[in-house]
């Protein structure tokens, strides 16, 4: 598997550094995969990147949005996907998750770390929103798990699942 391979060849080259690999939804199988990854040495799993290719028409100027006319799709759209994402990962792979697509509320947040993911990637929501997104989100997680009576963010990883 090229993941797999690809994996392998930067945790050598990396030389102890970390090295997280991020997967696409569209591969066939992300518990497959996930587990080809941790066989492989990454240390982390991030997941996912952008979903499609799509179209987003820019109304205003009779256009797409995108030179390229069609791209990938980022932003709220995706979360659900996100979240099943981390989900399927969780499930299969003992290797944290770094949790991305579609997170730009502390909603969103709550649901990717519920499903899994031991970390945030927040993109699109800071070309949306604006760097200060990333603070407005870790004070509103704070004042949540605080008032859910919760000592650490480690108390919500996965607890979806049950
Ligand atoms: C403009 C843009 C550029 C991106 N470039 C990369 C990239 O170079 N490498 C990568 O792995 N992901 C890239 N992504 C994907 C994001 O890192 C992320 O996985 C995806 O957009 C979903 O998260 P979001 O909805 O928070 O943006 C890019 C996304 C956007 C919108």
């Amino acid at each position: 598997m090229a993941t797999a391979e690809i994996t392998r060849a930067v945790v050598e080259a990396a030389g102890g550094i970390p090295v997280s690999t991020k997967l696409s939804f569209h591969c066939p199988s992300l518990a497959l995969m996930a587990r080809a990854c941790h066989e492989a040495g990454a240390s982390a799993i991030t997941a996912i990147n952008t979903i499609g290719p799509g179209i987003v028409i820019e109304p205003g100027f009779r256009k797409p949005v995108l030179t390229n006319t069609i791209g990938g799709v980022s932003g709220p759209a995706i979360l659900p996907l996100a979240v099943r994402a981390v989900w399927e990962i969780r499930r299969s792979c003992p290797l944290p998750i770094i949790g991305t697509g579609g997170v730009e509320t502390l909603e969103g947040a709550l649901q990717v770390l519920m499903a899994g993911a031991s970390a945030v990637g927040v993109g699109t929501g800071l070309w949306r929103r604006g760097a200060g997104l990333l603070e407005v989100l870790n004070g509103e997680l704070e004042a949540w798990l605080a008032e859910q009576g919760c000592g650490s963010v480690t108390e919500i990883i996965g607890v979806a699942h049950g």
